[in-house]
């Protein structure tokens, strides 16, 4: 196939693995995204106290290619094993929870992968991309939120989450549909750094009832240095009931959570940082894998056309660019 201009629309995995992808069969790709910064939803927070992952905690590897490209970021240093110390939280309290299963971080920070792995391809950053359009040459033109246009591109790659595709995708209304059945939940993140380190064993804890899903001693993932900080995260449910209140809220009611879930008494933090996720994950399981319109030249990608995981938006972003024709 000769080589063609691509648009990929969208740097966090999906759309960077897509990207690499295309890039590697010759074709010029230009990434671009909202954000300052590429990651999306693998995304850290660089702090006086240490970095803090507020998105993506670690990701696994099931799928053999996968697991053989992981083996590659290992040996370059852009990722490193994480071994916390694993509890579960439930009925009976807090257990200890050891397992076998390999989970990995990037490395200084999980938005470090996304720096590495997109290199030198061509990405521009703050751009929000508003609406796409083929011209009277059925190329695509790209405008962005403060009116400028991006093209001509032969093909486009949306690699947004589905509620932010549907926008994206008027002219391809298959697609459009399949995205607005694709409902995504929300979710509150909460950082802490603490001065002195808390008294407890934990380092990682599943919880997922009540307002708490997830806790992290982000701290001892390699290489976060500074302070004895932790991450926590929301259930879906608790975040829907609590979607529009204010930070000082979701700081108390979580901050609470995580000091009965440790059964310690908190001190006050030394810092403190809450983020919002409208977008956090899909709702629902599903197993697409990538959506294509080729007449149209366009694709889609994301962790909701496989399920919301860091290896899912890695392998829909690969399917999405095998299928470009
Ligand atoms: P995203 O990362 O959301 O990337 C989409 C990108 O598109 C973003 O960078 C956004 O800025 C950009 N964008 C959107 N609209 C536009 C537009 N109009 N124009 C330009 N750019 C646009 N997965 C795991 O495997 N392990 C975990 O521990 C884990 N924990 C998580 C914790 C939280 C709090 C969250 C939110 C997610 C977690 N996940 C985890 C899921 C994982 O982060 C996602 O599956 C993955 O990052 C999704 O990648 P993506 O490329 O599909 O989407
Ligand atoms: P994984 O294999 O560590 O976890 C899979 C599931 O198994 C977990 O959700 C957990 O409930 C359970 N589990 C695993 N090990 C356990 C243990 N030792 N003790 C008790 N329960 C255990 O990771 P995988 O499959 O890669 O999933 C990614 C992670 O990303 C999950 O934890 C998922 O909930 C989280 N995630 C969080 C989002 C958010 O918005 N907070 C969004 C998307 C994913």
């Amino acid at each position: 196939m000769s080589s063609l201009r691509i648009a990929v629309i969208g740097a966090g995995l999906a759309g960077i693995s897509a990207a690499t992808a295309l890039n590697e069969a010759n074709h010029m790709v230009t990434i671009f995204d909202k954000s300052r910064g590429s990651g999306g939803r693998m995304s850290s927070k660089r702090t006086e106290v240490g970095d803090l992952d507020l998105g993506a905690q670690y990701f696994t590897a099931r799928d053999s290619h996968f697991r053989q490209l992981l083996q590659q970021w290992l040996d370059k240093g852009w990722v490193a094993e994480w071994t916390p110390r694993l509890f579960r939280f439930d009925q009976q309290g807090l257990h200890e929870s050891a397992d076998q299963q390999q989970r990995f971080v990037g490395t200084p920070r999980m938005s470090a992968l996304s720096r590495h792995l997109i290199g030198d391809l061509r990405f521009q950053s703050q751009t929000r991309i508003a609406q796409v359009h083929r011209d009277d040459d059925n190329q695509w033109q790209l405008s962005d939120d403060v009116g400028a246009v991006h093209g001509p591109f032969d093909r486009i790659v949306v690699a947004v989450p589905a509620p932010q595709a549907v926008a994206l995708l008027k002219q391809a209304p298959l697609l459009a549909q399949a995205a607005a059945q694709a409902t995504m939940d929300a979710g509150w993140t909460l950082a802490l750094a603490f001065e002195q380190s808390l008294p407890t064993p934990v380092e990682a804890c599943f919880v997922r009832s009540g307002p708490l899903d997830w806790i992290s001693r982000n701290s001892t993932k390699p290489g976060r240095g500074g302070r004895d900080t932790w991450v926590v995260q929301s259930t879906p449910g608790w975040a829907a009931d609590h979607l529009d209140a204010d930070h000082e809220t979701i700081a108390t009611h979580l901050q609470q959570a995580l000091s009965e879930v440790l059964g310690l008494t908190l001190p006050s933090p030394a810092s403190l940082h809450v983020h919002r996720w409208l977008y956090a994950r899909p709702t629902d399981q599903c197993n697409w894998g990538a959506l294509a319109a080729p007449e149209l030249g366009i694709y889609v990608c994301g962790d909701w056309c496989l399920g919301g995981r860091l290896e899912n938006a890695w392998l829909s972003g690969q399917q999405a660019a095998k299928t470009v024709q």
